[in-house]
């Protein structure tokens, strides 16, 4: 039996073993579970972040809020000295979670993209030049603005040198402390209709849900040829998000590591919890 690591209830006194109410579904559904304190995790804290995890609780995954890759190999780390081992590995969850990590194997399915940890002036104009797109999207490795699409996401002309600084640089000062690697860009394509996430769990679609942004639109994406990525990746737990473009091509908008993507409101999600206590 795997274990399922979940966050623990912030509110809840510091020794219960209450699971965030975010993730009750999880502790509802997994036959074995544990806490760990998430915000003792991001300020560094990682023995009290494990304290209240049993020792030799054997292999493990972790479901909850996002953490840094940093983070997650000090994670990773203290839970192998309490004899807990998680199945996704620090190197493969910066793999799957970080846009540099997935975008080669991708290559081809997901917008073009160039990234920087110094967006330069000289490396904005190389950077359009070699996107060749009308348009761009700027993230970071791992997070967009999306909220904030017309001032620090969307660049309607790559031509336009201030306006494509403008917006980068106000994504970077809304990012502020919280920027992940550096600064992304993406070639614009027309996407149309709402967003489907693959669960996928050793190379197979364990799962396909609705996008959280836009619970109850749930579509059925063309698979084809995802697979052998998903393969190609390496990661035994991750989720491929597909929209279609005008074209009708299914497109990966991004790929995330499945422990820390977040499932719509409305998704019944004991199989999948289920078929992870079983991996
Ligand atoms: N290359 C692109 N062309 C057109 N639209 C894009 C492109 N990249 C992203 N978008 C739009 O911006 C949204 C946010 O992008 P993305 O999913 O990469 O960022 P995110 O902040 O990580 O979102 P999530 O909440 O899914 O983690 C996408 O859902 C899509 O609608
Ligand atoms: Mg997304």
């Amino acid at each position: 039996m795997t274990a399922l690591l979940l966050c623990a209830d912030p509110l809840a006194p510091a020794r219960s073993r209450r699971a965030d109410p975010h993730f009750a579904r999880e502790a509802e559904a997994a036959a074995l579970t544990a806490v760990i304190d998430h915000d003792a995790l991001a300020r560094g804290d990682v023995e009290e972040a494990v304290r209240r995890v049993p020792r030799d609780l054997g292999p493990a995954w972790y479901r909850g809020w996002m953490i840094g890759s940093d983070r997650y190999a000090d994670l990773e780390r203290a839970l192998a000295d309490r004899g807990c081992r998680l199945l996704t590995d620090a190197a493969r969850y910066r793999r799957a979670h970080e846009l540099p990590g997935w975008y080669e194997v991708f290559q081809g399915r997901t917008p073009a993209s160039v990234w920087t940890a110094e967006p330069s002036d000289d490396w904005l104009a190389e950077a359009a030049a070699r996107l060749g797109s009308a348009g761009a999207v700027v993230k970071d490795f791992v997070k967009s603005r999306k909220h904030e699409w017309a001032t620090a996401c969307h660049v309607p002309d790559l031509g336009d040198r201030a306006a494509l600084r403008r917006v980068v640089d106000a994504f970077l000062d809304l990012q502020g402390e919280d920027l992940c690697g550096g600064v992304v860009l993406r070639a614009f394509e027309d996407f149309t209709g709402p967003e489907a996430r693959v669960w996928w769990l050793d190379g197979a679609p364990a799962a396909v849900t609705a996008h959280p942004d836009t619970p109850g639109e749930r579509v059925e994406p063309d698979l084809a040829g995802v697979g052998e990525r998903v393969a190609a990746l390496g990661c035994r737990f991750v989720t491929t998000d597909l929209v279609r473009r005008a074209d009708g091509a299914w497109r990966v908008v991004e790929v995330g590591d499945g422990q820390v993507s977040d499932f719509p409101e409305d998704t019944e999600v004991r199989p999948l919890i289920e078929a992870l206590s079983n991996a």
